[in-house]
């Protein structure tokens, strides 16, 4: 008998104008006093007052915080904690990409004053409860609206993942409109981003299972289909609620079958380089799937057909691997995207680097469908060099 398990946020909605409900989501969940976590990059972009309004409409009073920065630093979760509390607010919105939503997410837990934010790094480690959480995602990217991971900067070089049930949010709404004004460049990378959480849980050595491998493949069919249209023509509708879509279902499949190498490479990119995340995904991506081919042709075969669905595909699996292999890189430089370490000014002396700092993503590691020490991830930048 197989077994499974799959978890995911109970109340999601999408569609076009559906955060003017978001007061009245919030009332459901018994907030009256939101939290609203935001960044400066949404503040600037004139999505705010849509939020605030229906909240307020809603005869609620939200406290806004955005100060929220790329890859937050743990002080910026503590300073929102501190904040939330002093407002004496019962309820958290994410509102923004991933870090406005990872940061959140642990706000939503540590206004319970229950357990100190140190206390909850690794896997469920939380004991705390925590108070209403609702997400809106602006970016079709991390997926983060639906996943139970808060990732925080700790260290110079270093991230570490809060890994716990009680991250995921009571509600989500899903809104395309909100994501027309994203920059073509965000648009690409953050999209390849969420293309990568749909591959790597297909690809996943742990608890992939039935329903997993089918928002991946449904969350492929629809980012390949769109991520052109959305990056040349922001202003699309329909592509972007596609990409919207795609990458909130990519996050309910690396929710339950988490991703592996490709994110475990990326990470030393963003930590010592700060190279955006989707980005550096982007530009090791080709190479570790070359890496994986010899376990995971076959996988790769049934993602190429979604992904490559306007391709004559070779019928041999391993063929059909350097074909999405080289898809991906043509598709970077299609939408604009370095393809290269070197252009991101990485000297080649500093492989080594990245390579042992990849090695200490083991969380990651262990899930990728071929195992890799740190001579081959170095081998894996090399290619990417
Ligand atoms: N929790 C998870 O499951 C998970 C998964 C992957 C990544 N992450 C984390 O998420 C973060 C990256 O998230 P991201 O890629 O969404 O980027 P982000 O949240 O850092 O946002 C990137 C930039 O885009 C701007 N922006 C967002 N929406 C916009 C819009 N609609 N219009 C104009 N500008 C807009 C923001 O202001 C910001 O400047 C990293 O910290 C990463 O570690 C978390
Ligand atoms: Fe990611």
């Amino acid at each position: 008998m197989s077994e499974l398990v799959f978890r995911t946020v109970p109340n999601i909605s999408l569609g076009a104008g559906k955060i003017a409900g978001l007061g009245a989501l919030a009332k459901q969940y018994k907030i009256q006093r939101p939290f609203v976590v935001t960044d400066t990059g949404i503040v600037d972009a004139g999505l705010l007052d849509v939020c605030l309004d229906s909240l307020r409409e809603a005869g609620l009073e939200p406290e806004l915080f955005s100060d929220v920065v790329a890859d937050p630093p743990a002080q910026i979760v503590l300073d929102a904690a501190d904040a939330a509390r002093k407002a004496g607010c019962d309820g958290v919105i994410g509102y923004g990409g991933g870090s406005s939503m990872d940061v959140a997410k642990l706000i939503a837990v540590l206004i319970r004053d229950e357990q100190p934010l140190s206390e909850l790094y690794g896997v469920e480690n939380i004991t705390s409860s925590r108070a209403p959480l609702l997400q809106i995602p602006t970016t079709a990217g991390t997926g983060s609206e639906v996943t139970a991971v808060a990732i925080v900067t700790t260290g110079e070089f270093t991230k570490a993942g809060v890994v716990s049930p009680v991250l995921f949010a009571d509600g989500v709404i899903l809104d395309p409109e909100l994501t027309l004004g994203l920059p073509a460049l965000v648009t690409a990378a953050t999209g390849i981003d969420a293309m990568v959480h749909a591959i790597e849980a297909f690809t996943s050595k742990r608890l992939k299972n039935a329903l997993s491998d089918m928002v991946a493949l449904k969350a492929l069919d629809l980012m390949a289909k769109s991520i052109h249209t959305a990056v040349k023509d922001g202003s699309d509708l329909q592509a972007r609620s596609d990409m919207l879509l795609g990458a909130m279902l990519a996050g309910q499949a690396f929710a339950n079958a988490p991703v592996a190498a490709v994110h475990a490479l990326a990470y030393p990119l963003g930590g010592i380089y700060h190279i955006p995340h989707g980005l550096s995904n982007s530009l090791v991506l080709p190479h570790v799937i070359r890496f994986n081919k010899p376990d995971a042709k076959h996988l790769y075969q049934q993602l190429a057909e979604v992904i490559l669905f306007d391709q004559e595909r070779s019928t041999d699996a391993g063929d059909v691997t350097e074909q999405l292999a080289d898809y991906f890189l043509n598709l970077a430089k299609e939408l604009g995207l370095p393809t290269t370490l070197r252009e991101m000014k990485i000297k080649e002396s500093g492989l080594q680097q990245l390579a042992d700092q990849s090695m200490l993503q083991e969380r990651l590691l262990i899930n990728n469908p071929r195992s890799v020490n740190v001579t081959e991830a170095k081998a894996i930048y090399q290619a990417a060099y």
